[in-house]
């Protein structure tokens, strides 16, 4: 296990400084599924560093990266990658984004690895083995009540379709005077909660890479996360998240249910 994850910290960092590098550099953008849904060369390339450094040391590893998809392969160990968490802000010249890395064998997720290359924050976490911050154990807060909470969210690039509800559930939080922040990269966004900065995140239709490191490092910190029905998340496919302490991640979804239960009219789908 050592040596996975030390595979993944050195791709993350050799990612991080090609990101850092190429920051608020001229570079090519382009859009995907919509106008502000965007990759950069720097998307690629950093995929490409993180790819080639793990097929180096694994060479029969599988790899679901965003950019490039699903690489099948002999073993039952693969990578979940996202090169480059927080694309908008990158683009935009906003140092918010990170590289997001984590392994998953038999639907357990192995380690985690979350860098943010422009304040040099390093998250891991090991199953079993706790979550770290540059080094330091971290833990998630135990704020219980949500009003006294501060919480963190996103928004799927299709919002215009209104997906789920999500404007809904957040005018819902935030009309409860709570403070709510959108950072743009979900990753980092669950790093903020497993080391305490944040009490809590919610999003619908994150991807296996958005969550995948962010997930194990709350589970790792003490926390917990769950989906928009309670469920523990299943790590093959796309699903709402819902992180923080225990009761607090389940407060916030009392909530999400209360808008949903308004939507019940049969429109409401994740
Ligand atoms: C996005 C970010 C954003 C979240 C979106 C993600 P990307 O990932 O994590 O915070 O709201 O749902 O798709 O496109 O920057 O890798
Ligand atoms: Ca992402
Ligand atoms: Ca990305």
């Amino acid at each position: 296990m050592d040596s996975l994850l030390n595979t993944a910290i050195e791709a993350a960092r050799k990612a991080g400084a090609l990101l850092k590098e190429g920051f608020r550099s001229q570079f090519s953008v382009s859009s995907k599924s919509r106008y502000h849904d965007l990759v950069t060369e720097y998307d690629l390339r950093s995929e490409t560093i993180i790819m080639e450094h793990i097929r180096t040391h694994f060479p029969t590893h599988a790899i679901l990266s965003e950019e490039s998809g699903n690489h099948t392969a002999s073993s039952d160990i693969t990578w979940v990658i996202d090169p480059l968490d927080g694309t908008v802000n990158f683009a935009h010249g906003i140092p918010l984004f990170c590289i997001s890395i984590a392994a998953i064998q038999n639907n357990t997720i192995l380690f985690g690895v979350i860098y943010a290359p422009m304040t040099d924050e390093l998250f891991i976490a090991e199953k079993g083995k706790g979550a770290y911050y540059n080094g330091e154990k971290i833990h998630v807060t135990d704020v219980s009540t949500l009003t006294k909470s501060f919480l963190v969210t996103g928004f799927p690039y299709s919002v215009s379709d209104n997906p789920g509800h999500c404007i809904e559930h957040f005018s819902h939080l935030v009309s409860m005077g709570i403070p709510v922040r959108r950072l743009g990269s979900a990753a980092l966004d669950l790093a903020y909660v497993a080391s305490g900065r944040f009490d809590g995140f919610w999003e619908i239709l994150l991807q296996p890479w958005d969550m995948a490191a962010g997930s194990l490092l709350v589970s790792e910190a003490g926390g917990i996360v769950i989906d928009y029905h309670g469920k523990q998340l299943n790590m093959d496919t796309s699903s709402s998240i819902i992180a923080g302490n225990s009761v607090l991640a389940h407060e916030i979804l009392i909530e999400l249910q209360k808008i949903n239960h308004v939507y019940q009219s049969g429109d409401f789908h994740e």
